[in-house]
């Protein structure tokens, strides 16, 4: 079923049949700062709310952590990763058979978890059972194997010497996360750098810290070694401490573009510690006549409308060659218009309502500024209801490539639709921003596919699909979208150093 469930993200409308009902009001356990296998409250007393999107209601206070806190943090993570401590000396495998438990643990807890996450974050029940969780197991058991298969070399060195590579944790991790995929997210971080022997301290989204919260008790009933994993919920401040503090060896961030410079320019004055960035994207998605139309004009409604298009690599700027471009919009806004919106825990609902109110005026404002501009609004433009933050599935054509909706990265559910004539021309359009995460090629042609995607600057390129994801290949960008790998054997680079063993080898024995 899991394998089945896995799939249905690719499918529109989500398949209902093998969906279990979901806790319309799960119980809220985990509300505190997570240190050293335990529960603690803020040092400030101060707390924060976390509100449920559909609804705009508060579901519940978190502690609010803040420098205080992250210093605690770092302690109790230093302390785990001593040299000679129970984590560090641990069996390699036996760090994957931790993050084995603690993926069968989400299993165990599979309807309760998406509920929490559709509650917190808004995304459709079916997509967070479907697709969140179970994507979130497979990170977590696909680094279980990695954990003693990552090693060094033996290196023919010139000399009387034995030279060998050792694959080190990196140390401290600090780990800040975004909102749109709160538990995937944590899983891609934590999965690479357990397997390889790191300490984390994760800071959640302010928007969605309930599930990360969750996940923490989990490690521990995992058996994670006290330390190991810590999680400190708060605002941007608490990670800004995190980047500053000079015991924190590695920063992994997903979020914007203008946070990651900020956090890559502080990581270089405090400690000059390791950074690994996955920041925002203007993807291109460029559609040839000779495709199948139905499936370009399903599978780039997926690409940009998947998850209310609150995804970094949202196919943002579809390129449509001219003979074809005018069915294409008209099967674009039918499409965007049957898309079903409403009540997350609906099973029937494909879209639900973007994360805060401070999104969705980003969201409407840029829409305003589509319309101003001249670009063609052809289905939806505006908020849905008076309650949530809903807004309509929208599609604009006759974009040009410098209005701001096909420059900015709009983190919202409005498709902008462009039209071109020639290959070579469509490949510095695609190319002509400053992202470069994620594109996207629909033909049927082979060697077009092929020169194009050499062409593009990105570092996920898919040809006739879209958001085809899997922990098993590496993602991350080209130019500002960022640099590092997460995922596949890649991703294990950002969690280790290289060290190099020279040994001198003696003629003989004396
Ligand atoms: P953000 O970049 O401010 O937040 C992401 C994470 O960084 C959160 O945990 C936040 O608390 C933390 N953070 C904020 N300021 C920080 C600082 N100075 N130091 C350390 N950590 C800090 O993103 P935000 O404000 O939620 O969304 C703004 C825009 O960013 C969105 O409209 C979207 O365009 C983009 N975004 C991109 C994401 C991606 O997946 N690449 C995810 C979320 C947002
Ligand atoms: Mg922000």
């Amino acid at each position: 079923m899991l394998r089945l469930l896995s799939r249905v993200s690719q499918l529109r409308p989500f398949s209902t049949l093998s969906l279990p009902s979901p806790e319309k009001n799960p119980s809220i356990l985990y509300t505190g700062i997570f240190i050293n296998n335990e529960w603690c409250t803020s040092q400030s007393g101060k707390t924060f709310p976390t509100v449920n999107p559909a609804t705009g209601e508060v579901i519940a206070n978190v502690q609010e952590g803040d420098a205080a806190d992250i210093d605690i943090a770092v302690d109790a993570a230093n302390t785990a990763f001593s040299f000679g401590s129970q984590w560090r000396k641990m069996d390699a495998s036996y760090r994957g058979v931790l993050l084995n438990k603690l993926a069968d643990l989400m299993e165990e807890n599979h309807t309760y978890l998406a509920s929490l996450e559709t509650l917190d974050n808004g995304k459709p029940y079916s997509v967070a059972y479907g697709f969140d969780i179970p994507a979130s197991i497979a990170t977590l058991r696909y680094y279980a194997g990695w954990a003693d298969k990552n090693h060094g070399k033996v290196i023919p060195m010139d000399g009387k010497f034995f030279a060998y590579t050792r694959h080190e944790p990196v140390g401290v991790c600090g780990q800040i996360i975004p909102w749109n995929f709160p538990i995937l997210m944590m899983a891609w971080k934590l999965g690479p750098a357990l397997a390889t022997g790191n300490v984390i301290i994760l800071k959640p989204a302010e928007q969605t810290p309930l599930t990360a919260l969750f996940m923490a008790q989990l490690t521990k009933e995992a058996g994670f070694p006290n330390g190991v994993v810590n999680v400190v919920p708060g605002y941007g401040k608490t990670g800004a401490a995190l980047v500053a503090h000079n015991d924190v060896h590695k920063i992994a961030f997903t979020g914007s573009t203008e946070v990651g410079k900020l956090i890559k320019a502080e990581a270089a004055k405090n400690g000059l510690k390791r950074t690994t960035l996955e920041l925002g994207g203007k993807s291109p998605n460029i559609i040839f006549k000779d495709t199948d139309m139905n499936h370009a004009v399903e599978t780039s409604h997926f690409g940009l409308f998947f998850n209310m298009g609150q995804c970094c690599c949202a196919g943002s700027r579809t390129f449509v060659e001219d003979d074809i471009y005018d069915e294409f919009v008209e099967k674009s806004a039918v499409r965007a218009k049957s898309r079903t919106v409403g009540n997350p825990f609906d099973a029937s609902i494909e879209h639900g309502p973007q994360i805060d109110e401070e999104q969705m005026n980003k969201i409407l404002s840029m829409i305003k500024s589509g319309k101003e501009q001249g670009a063609k609004l052809v289905q939806g433009g505006c908020r849905v209801g008076d309650k949530g933050y809903f807004v309509a599935p929208t599609v604009f054509a006759d974009v040009k490539d410098d209005m701001t909706i096909a420059k900015e990265e709009i983190f919202g559910p409005v498709q902008q639709i462009l039209k071109f004539s020639d290959l070579d021309e469509v490949i510095h359009r695609a190319n002509k921003t400053d992202y470069g995460l994620a594109a996207a090629v629909f033909t049927k042609d082979i060697d077009k596919a092929n020169y194009v995607v050499q062409g593009l600057r990105a570092g996920t390129v898919w040809v006739n699909t879209y958001n085809a994801l899997a922990s098993q290949t590496p993602f991350g960008g080209f130019k500002m979208s960022g640099h590092g790998r997460e995922g596949g054997e890649y991703g294990l680079e950002a969690y280790t150093e290289v060290k190099t063993v020279i040994v001198k080898v003696n003629e003989k024995n004396s």
